[in-house]
């Protein structure tokens, strides 16, 4: 492989690889060498890591889309507040348990429940929900995707049983940050969220999409920069993928080979992270699934939600699984991932923490 590779490539993943922090320029550099020689030479560099740190296992996460109601109006997402085409729909807690019951039974130890910012589940809703999980299912983290709140909310949640929390941080760069959302919201208050989060004791997650509309090479790097200052515990990236009936209908979407090149980038700088290869992956190829993970990912997430409401929680086009039974997405799974040589465990997956 060495012949046909730029020194300068192999020189800065074999820098990440040992643990060196690169500069600004270096890491714009690293994003812009697309052959297909360093691609494959960071992936293969990246799979050592995870190798070394995970072994070959992949934790699953059981993804539990609850409401597709949102406030907010984020100019990339199909379910934004302003597109009145969008089907809404809203789970009880029944369904919600029910899903868990078909999880747990599939071998699911983690349960991630995701919404849009929905005020229909007040603070006592969701923490009402998130006890009787935890009562029912004591060996299972239970993980909240629901936005921005405030500490008070956060920590009640926590104290209900909540052990995990996923929110991407979506762009590190103010400006970046305003082209995507509305005035009203603001990076600052997203990131303090996180940070928040931190503090009350939760395992975090964050993250961004790639390819979103006006990203350049120099927003991405400061997304990882963003990420070494967080230091989360997991990190989810996934190309961005144009929804019609959003403001940036007609845009293009993010690419494969970028979002592996990212997701390898983020193994060999954060080796420890929990990486999941994303749906949004595997909605703009057919095994981009199986690349992330050759890539460093090590977590998958199967849809849990209702097969009723699934078509339902529309972020973006062509979303896959959305026609699949629980059962069906975790045979896919299974096969998807062995296929990429590794192996689903059942396990809480937690973090592994430096020694
Ligand atoms: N409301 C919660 C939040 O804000 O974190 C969770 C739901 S939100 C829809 C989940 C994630 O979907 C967002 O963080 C965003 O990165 C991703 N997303 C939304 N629209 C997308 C699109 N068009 N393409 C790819 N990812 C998208
Ligand atoms: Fe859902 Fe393949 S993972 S159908």
């Amino acid at each position: 492989m060495g012949a046909a590779l730029p020194n300068e490539a192999t020189d800065l993943i074999d820098g990440l690889y040992a643990g060196d922090e690169l500069t600004r320029k270096e890491l714009v550099r690293l994003l812009k060498l697309r052959s297909k020689e360093t691609m494959a030479y960071a992936a293969q560099k990246a799979d050592e890591v995870r190798r070394r740190i995970y072994g070959t296992d992949v934790y699953v996460r059981g993804l539990i889309e609850f409401s597709s109601y949102c406030k907010n109006d984020c100019y990339y997402c199909g379910i934004r507040k302003s597109n009145n085409n969008a089907d809404r729909y809203r789970l009880s807690k029944e369904e919600i348990l029910s899903c868990c019951e078909n999880g747990y039974e599939l071998g699911y130890r983690t349960f991630v429940l995701q919404g849009g910012e929905d005020p229909y589940y007040t603070d006592d809703k969701i923490c009402d929900i998130v006890s009787d999980i935890h009562k029912l299912y004591p060996d299972c983290a239970i993980t909240l995707s629901i936005g921005e709140k405030s500490y008070e909310s956060y920590k009640r949640y926590y104290d209900a049983g909540a052990r995990r929390f996923l929110l991407r941080h979506e762009t590190a760069d103010n400006e970046h940050y305003a082209k995507l959302h509305p005035e009203s919201m603001s990076p600052d208050n997203r990131k303090r969220c996180l940070f928040d989060l931190k503090e009350i004791g939760y395992q975090v997650g964050s993250g961004f999409m790639v390819g979103s509309p006006y990203q350049t090479s120099d927003n991405l790097v400061s997304d990882l920069r963003f990420l070494q200052e967080l230091k989360p515990d997991m990190i989810g990236i996934g190309p961005y993928i144009n929804h019609k009936d959003t403001p940036f209908a007609g845009e293009k979407n993010g690419t494969l080979e970028l979002t592996l090149r990212l997701v390898a980038v983020l193994r060999l700088m954060f080796p420890y992270a929990l990486i999941p290869a994303t749906t949004a992956l595997g909605t703009i190829s057919p095994n981009g699934r199986e690349l992330g993970l050759k890539c460093g990912a090590n977590v998958v997430m199967p849809n849990l939600s209702p097969v009723e409401t699934r078509k339902k929680y529309d972020l973006y086009e062509n979303k896959i699984c959305t026609g699949e039974e629980a059962a069906e997405c975790r045979n896919c799974l299974e096969r998807r991932v062995e296929f990429a040589g590794y192996r689903i465990v059942t396990d809480i997956g937690d973090v592994k923490k430096h020694a």
